[in-house]
């Protein structure tokens, strides 16, 4: 199109802008309210089908991108299992609350709500999922009771890549809030996750075989861990997170069973620890099936309120008495450096570095640490080490037991 004139060049630059405007696709993605798809915001109706018919709908659409949406109100919910391989990106926006059953025993599966096998996800919204986890703390019991009820974690991920979660809200899960198995390229950001600290086994972000993943500007109160990293977990990226109640930022258990694999590549920054029984902490099974490498994690920028054991590496990990002692752990921890952490710690021993004597911890590296005791006791903190290479630098209080 040539413009001869000024006179038509205001019509002229119309044309070409409303030219290039019909010739792009159109992005946006087709939005499907569950509430116009049969759903129903009354709190008591069982709305299984409606999501998992319309969770059907957008995953096959050819068409383009998928939004599911969930406004404001309450949205009663069994267990679900949005399973892939999708056409296109889906969206799930939650504005309102998903209500979980009370009664353990109206979810079949270990998960309330699951998904598998999908690409591009993005979950988001200012809304809430409520596990409804009070009837069941009471049930679990399972180390000293066989016939201890199953209890399901709030949401699921697996064989997922290249997606996200934005924003929500986790409520009184029965067991873990959200797992990761084999997910991929993920992040998490401004997630708000909470359950009383006496609740048990609530972790709050739970992660096995996972890669790539960032965790940023999350607030996680828990009876459990507040992030717990498993077996063949690599690459991640945890910033900005306030942990307590709860356990602390955990890595392990390790070292119980034999397919484990290796565990590198941690950052953990920018973190507030308030109230939690542990901060930083690694633990490892005292007899070992698998020998295994944990390496390579920086912890920087941490500081500890009130915390019982603010760095914690305990390779004799038996949770329930008596454990069954075959030797060292075979689990072996090189390169950790911790710098910049500070606070206070309500136990004596304020640093706990206890290695495997098979696997001595290797490159353990302590810059500016600052950990004062304020407890019943009285006295100074204090430092742990056993079968730990390493060195020291800065500000060092507790005075550091490293050779
Ligand atoms: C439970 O999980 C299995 C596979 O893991 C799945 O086939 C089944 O549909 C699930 N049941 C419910 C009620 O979600
Ligand atoms: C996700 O990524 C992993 C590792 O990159 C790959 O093996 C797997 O096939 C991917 N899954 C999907 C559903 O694309
Ligand atoms: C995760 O966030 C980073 C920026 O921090 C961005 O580059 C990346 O594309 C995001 N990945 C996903 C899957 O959303
Ligand atoms: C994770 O965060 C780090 C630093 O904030 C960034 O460099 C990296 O690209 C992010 N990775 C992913 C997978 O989003
Ligand atoms: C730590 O937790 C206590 C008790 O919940 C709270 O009162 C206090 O404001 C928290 N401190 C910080 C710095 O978040």
């Amino acid at each position: 199109m040539t413009c001869i004139s000024s006179a038509f060049k205001a019509l002229c630059l119309s044309l070409l802008f409303l030219n290039a405007v019909a010739s792009r696709p159109t992005n946006r993605p087709k939005v499907f309210n569950v509430q116009r798809y049969g759903a129903k915001a009354d709190g008591k109706a069982d709305n299984t089908k409606a999501f998992t018919n319309i969770w059907k709908s957008a995953c096959t659409r050819k068409g383009g991108n998928s939004k599911i949406y969930v406004p404001k109100g309450t949205f009663y919910l069994g267990g679900v299992q949005f399973v892939g391989p999708c056409a296109n990106q889906i969206e799930f926006v939650i504005d309102g609350t998903l209500l979980a059953p009370s009664n353990p025993r109206d979810i079949k599966n270990d998960t309330w709500i699951q998904f598998r096998y999908i690409n591009n996800l993005i979950i988001s919204g200012a809304g809430t999922l409520d596990g409804q986890g009070k009837e069941s703390w009471p049930l679990n019991d399972c180390h000293k009771n066989p016939s201890c009820p199953k209890l399901a974690m709030t949401m699921g991920f697996a064989f997922v890549n290249n997606s996200r979660i934005n924003g929500i809200t986790s409520l009184n899960s029965k067991m873990g809030h959200f797992n990761f198995f084999s997910v991929h390229h993920f992040n998490i950001t401004e997630v708000t996750i909470t359950a009383p600290g006496d609740s048990p086994n609530t972790d709050g972000l739970k992660f096995g075989f996972c890669s790539n993943i960032n965790i940023s500007k999350t607030h996680i109160g828990t009876g459990d861990d507040c992030i717990a990293i498993l077996s063949g977990t690599t690459n991640m990226d945890i910033s900005n997170v306030n942990c307590g109640p709860g356990h602390g930022i955990s890595v392990g258990s390790l070292g119980k069973n034999k397919e484990e694999k290796d565990v590198n590549g941690l950052t953990v920054r920018d973190i507030v620890f308030n109230g939690t029984s542990d901060g930083i902490r690694i633990k490892t099974w005292e007899s070992s099936a698998s020998k295994i490498l944990v390496s390579n994690f920086v912890y920087e920028n941490i500081q500890m309120i009130n915390v019982g054991n603010p760095i914690n590496i305990d390779q004799k990990y038996c949770p329930h008495p008596p454990c069954e002692k075959k030797g060292q752990s075979h689990v072996q921890i090189q390169d950790l450096k911790l710098k910049n952490i500070y606070g206070t710690s309500t136990n004596k021993v304020a640093v706990n570095l206890q290695c495997s004597k098979s696997f001595p911890c290797k490159k353990v590296e302590l810059i500016d640490i600052n950990l004062e005791h304020k407890g019943v006791e009285g006295g100074p903190s204090t430092a742990v080490c056993e079968n730990v290479d390493g060195s020291a630098r800065g500000t060092m209080v507790p005075q550091h037991c490293l050779n």
